[in-house]
């Protein structure tokens, strides 16, 4: 095991300061789900709050309940929950509750306290959220408890597909009409929110009151016409890994893309790019017989990950989510 993820610290607070003013005055939650897109969350919660963010958003309750036990006071979002989903401790917690079914609702208004809810309307992307049918009734549901005084909805929101303009100029306005409608039934949301970083980043039009950031925080482009320093962001996590004077003593099974040599891939060794022959589970073969005791296989001098992402035909999310746990993280600055 000689693969190092090395995450800075200044770059990710660099990144999330400039995103921040970018969409001030709409307020920013960094979404450090999936583990901060596997760089470590609870170092990089903190950091994205002293950076300026105004919340995390993290999918899960358990993630959010942690993060409490942990010591953050700021806004906490979470929206993907099961059947097993603790709404009791969420409420107790004071975590703030994306919902996308009468269920979610009724089973968080059932709980001791008052749970702040933000009503998911589907605008388009079919990955949950109350289709436009049936919204009418689910605002009235909402409010019928809100009223009662078991919940507060303090939101209404949705997530923009990044589908083209015109899908996402369809959203939006599918969006305004849901919001319009939860206004004319009662309902009185404190934000509204839909962007994340493509939308935040390009589409002023839908930053509402706030925009839930992910990708373009970690420095990674969210987009295929520019990469992140193109958008001021500066990358921040390097992956480098030892060798054993002839190959690299890491492999797939450390997070490295299996490419192959056709792809062009190429890491750096002291500076020079070394083209990578064959991706094994625990060894990756370059070109070259005299390789330094260590390389770098994403950032640093190596190859940025937007270049990985196109030689493994995916995108910046799935490598630095699939760079497994057991691969060291070091936490470093500048
Ligand atoms: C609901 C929600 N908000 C925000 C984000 C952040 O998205 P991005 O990484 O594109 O900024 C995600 C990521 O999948 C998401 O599911």
């Amino acid at each position: 095991m000689t693969a190092t993820v090395h995450i800075d610290l200044d770059a990710f607070e660099s990144n999330v300061a400039h995103l921040v003013s970018l969409a001030a005055p709409a307020a920013t939650w960094v979404a450090i789900k999936s583990n901060a897109y596997g760089h470590g969350m609870v170092e990089l919660a903190d950091n994205a709050l002293k950076a300026g963010a105004s919340g995390l958003a993290v999918l899960d309750v358990p993630a959010a309940l942690s993060l409490r036990t942990h010591g953050v006071t700021a806004t906490l979002f979470a929206w993907l929950h099961g059947a097993e989903t603790d709404f009791a401790a969420a409420v107790a917690g004071g975590v703030d509750l994306g919902v996308s079914t009468f269920e979610q609702l009724d089973a968080i208004a059932a709980s001791p306290g008052v749970g702040r809810v933000h009503l998911k309307i589907d605008t388009g992307l079919h990955r949950n959220g109350v289709s436009e049918a049936q919204w009418e009734a689910f605002c009235r549901r909402a409010h019928e408890l809100e009223s009662a005084g078991s919940i507060r909805v303090a939101g209404i929101w949705s997530h923009l597909a990044d589908a083209g303009d015109e899908s996402d100029a369809k959203a939006l306005s599918r969006f305004d009409a849901a919001v319009a409608q939860s206004k004319a039934i009662g309902l009185s949301p404190e934000v509204l929110h839909i962007a994340a970083s493509s939308a935040a980043l390009r589409n002023p039009g839908s930053r509402y009151d706030v925009v839930r950031i992910g990708i373009a925080a970690y420095g990674i482009s969210p987009f295929d016409d520019v990469d992140g320093e193109g958008l001021g962001l500066r990358p921040v996590l390097r992956l480098s890994a030892s060798t054993d004077g002839g190959s690299v003593s890491a492999g797939w099974f450390d997070g490295i893309p299996q490419v192959s040599a056709a792809s062009g891939a190429w890491i750096s060794g002291g500076g020079t790019p070394l083209s990578v022959t064959a991706v094994h589970p625990r060894i990756t073969e370059v070109a070259g017989d005299s390789l330094p005791p260590t390389v770098d296989i994403i950032g640093g001098e190596g190859p940025t990950m937007e270049q990985w992402a196109a030689w493994s035909n995916t995108i910046g999310d799935e490598i630095v989510t699939g760079i497994p746990s057991h691969v060291r993280r070091v936490f470093v600055r500048g």
